[in-house]
């Protein structure tokens, strides 16, 4: 990686790139120019891949360019063209809350407590029920906060409760938590789990990410996928990718490992909350100095931070390689101009 691109902490991706064993299958496909065929019309290799790891069957699953893309499809589907109500925490994923903003008739938030962040579940289920929610999008680990919102028995509970309401379950950083609760889909109809390559996997540029869900929900999905969405290449690099679950351990035992430095490192910030997180990102909320006296100390050493508008006070910073960490910890510490 670049210095710029190891300083960009915004896009919580895997600063160690995808397992050695990805490069080799991409390198022996182009170098058979394997993509002068059509590839895998629906991702077979792939669905059967993740049936074996997942002790599923096949027909669980759905490719796609990236979970966003299945979030898209079942935005489309199920809000823009049945006039469906979105649920979602806030905060919450901004991109997925923008999609379910643009297909829904309306949009519900409900806010996480402050603080610890966790789902008031009671809350969602009177809101769910109060407002006709069809669809819900929960991401969790979450995207801002970092933690885990649910566990099995508060998931089962939202289930059981809303049984009309379909759940999209983003587990984007699920790996790193080696938790999924792919499993339920077994028994739970109301239930899709987005999952992607793109984060620990390290494939994000690559697009590939899929949805699991009971086999009657993904045939429906399936007929409004197109023919061969997914290019070869990103699917030869997922079958590589999902293949090396040893190079997954590893990685995400050592970005685990660099996350509790940095995460001991911002605790000793005097200008700054950090959250405790389950991913590879740390929302941190600047306390006694502002964004406008950080900006300029961040900027002179080419660091990019994520922000949003509605959180001014409050940075969110991946876990890069603890060498990067340190540049960011130290422009933090940096005394505020007066
Ligand atoms: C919570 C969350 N879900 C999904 C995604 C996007 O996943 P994909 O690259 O598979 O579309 C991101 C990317 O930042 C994310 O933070």
């Amino acid at each position: 990686m670049t210095q710029a691109e190891l300083m960009r902490f915004d896009a919580a991706i895997n600063p160690y790139g995808c397992s050695p064993a990805v490069v080799d299958a991409l390198v022996a496909a182009a170098q058979a120019r394997a993509f002068r065929h059509y590839g895998d019309v629906d991702a077979r290799a792939l669905r059967e891949g993740l049936a074996r790891h997942y002790h599923l069957h096949p027909d669980n699953f759905v490719v796609y360019n990236g979970s966003g893309e299945a979030h898209v499809w079942q935005c489309v589907a199920r809000l823009l063209i049945a006039r469906g109500v979105f649920i979602c925490p806030y905060p919450s994923y901004e991109r997925f809350v923008e999609v379910g903003r643009r297909c829904a008739r309306s949009v519900v938030e409900v806010p996480l407590v402050p603080g610890s962040w966790t789902l008031p579940v009671d809350d969602f289920i009177a809101a769910a029920r109060g407002s006709g929610a069809t669809v819900a999008m929960i991401s969790s680990p979450n995207n801002p906060t970092g933690n885990c919102i649910l566990d099995e028995s508060s998931l089962t509970t939202l289930l059981d409760a809303l049984p009309e309401c379909t759940f999209l379950l983003d587990e984007a950083y699920a790996e790193y938590t080696s938790t999924s609760f792919a499993g339920l889909v077994r028994t739970r109809r109301n239930l899709i789990v987005l999952k992607t390559f793109s984060k620990a996997y390290g494939l994000a540029g690559l697009r590939v990410g899929y949805l699991v869900a009971h086999p009657d929900v993904a045939a429906g999905a399936r007929m409004i996928q197109i023919p061969w969405s997914v290019d070869s290449l990103a699917l030869t690099a997922a079958e590589a990718a999902l293949g090396d679950q040893a190079y997954l351990r590893e990685v995400v035992t050592r970005i685990r490992n660099d996350l509790g430095h940095f995460q001991a490192g911002l605790g000793r910030l005097a200008h700054v909350r950090a959250y405790p997180s389950d991913a590879n990102f740390v929302l941190a909320e600047l306390v006694g100095t502002t964004w406008q006296s950080l900006e300029p100390r961040l900027a002179a050493r080419g660091i990019v931070v994520r922000r949003r508008a509605d959180m001014p006070e409050h940075i969110r910073v991946t876990c890069m390689t603890p060498e990067a960490n340190e540049v960011l910890l130290q422009a933090l510490a940096a005394e505020p101009e007066s």
